[in-house]
């Protein structure tokens, strides 16, 4: 057991530079979560803390990569199967067993829990992102047997569950990077919002801009609700249903700033989001790209959709968002539409 200071999550930040500059921090151990509390290592007791002995992991046997920690526990064959990669949503992994190694799962998932205790859910991948809602379901292999968590980013929180709707903690710095383009007093209009992420980020991020965010899939959008409560926006509105009924009419010319975050089959939405930009406004369309060429089609769909409506399209910044498969990049566009 371990001398431990014990601070509600809230105060955890604040009070661990606090004992970094008094020195009391016991670096050689990794603090410990639960709930509510955040527990740090500390050398001595001293007033002003409460205090409490847990059994920390020291750091030197913690953050091992999945390839080491299974190193001798899986053969050379195993290895060379095993996806050492994974994704982390609030406080559930979610990790790809090949049928190779399916007997080998729960070994697996130790190894991630050991190595990870902000982990209490690891899931399996059981299909690819599909349907017009676009989830990509996951099994839980260990851990508690729930699919929902709580991901925290960019200071704002997302409730979400996996197996409901769609989300990807890839996209955390994109999300920052529109957010932090977003000026004062702006309207911006985020159809395809999911339980929203780019839509909360920015409204947090400009308590003074008005956003509007959009969303079909019914048990996403009432997250969206719920966490529009949660990070106490009141500058964000959450709408539920169709992009393609709910924009014509009501909306057409009155966003500064479209984001299009449905890099699948935005494009054939271009025509009702294109509209809704004011002139010079600003548009942000996702799309798949070829590795070798990524921009060429996402940019002449964009040009093509903007003609048709009689709009000129001058590309301001085009870049790669994330890789998405072997040879198929996401790739974003900024474009002012005149
Ligand atoms: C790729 S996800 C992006 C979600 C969110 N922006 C994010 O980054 O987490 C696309 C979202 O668009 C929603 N969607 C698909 N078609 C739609 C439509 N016609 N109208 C409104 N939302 C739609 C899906 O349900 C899904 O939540």
């Amino acid at each position: 057991m371990v001398l431990c200071v014990k601070v509600e999550r809230e105060r955890a930040e604040a009070v661990r530079q606090k004992l970094l500059s008094k020195e009391l921090l016991d670096g050689s151990y990794v603090p410990a979560r639960d709930e509510k509390f955040v527990f740090f290592a500390v050398k001595k007791r001293t007033a002003g803390f409460a205090f409490a002995e847990k059994k920390l992991m020291k750091r030197e046997e913690y953050g091992k990569s999945l390839g080491e920690e299974l190193k001798g526990k899986l053969t050379s064959e195993e290895l060379d199967e095993l996806v050492k990669s994974f994704d982390i949503v609030g406080d559930i992994a979610v990790v790809e067993i090949p049928p190779a190694l399916a007997k080998k799962q729960k070994l697996i998932a130790s190894a991630i829990m050991k190595n990870h205790h902000n982990v209490k859910v690891v899931a399996k991948k059981t299909g690819g992102t599909a349907g017009e809602f676009r989830i990509r379901p996951i099994k839980v292999i260990a851990g508690a047997k729930r699919t929902h968590t709580i991901y925290r980013e960019g200071g704002c929180e997302f409730e979400l569950d996996i197996n409901k709707t769609y989300f990807s903690s890839r996209l955390g710095t994109e999300r920052g990077r529109i957010a932090s383009l977003v000026q004062p007093r702006e309207h911006a209009l985020v159809p395809f919002a999911g339980v929203g992420p780019f839509a909360i980020r920015i409204a947090k991020s400009v308590p003074t801009a008005k956003v509007v965010g959009i969303e079909l899939n019914p048990a996403a959008a009432k997250y969206f609700k719920s966490n529009i409560e949660r990070n106490r926006c009141s500058n964000v509105i959450a709408l539920k249903g169709d992009v393609s009924k709910l924009l014509p009419g009501e909306y057409r010319g009155c966003a500064d700033r479209v984001a299009m975050p449905l890099p699948k089959d935005g494009m054939g939405f271009l025509k009702y989001c294109i509209p809704c930009l004011k002139k010079g406004g600003i548009l942000h369309y996702y799309s798949f790209g070829d590795m070798a060429n990524p921009y060429e089609k996402s940019k002449k769909e964009l040009e093509d959709a903007a003609l048709k409506l009689g709009r000129k399209v001058s590309v301001l910044i085009r870049r790669v968002v994330r890789p998405y498969s072997k040879t198929t990049v996401q790739v974003v566009i900024d474009a002012r539409i005149d």
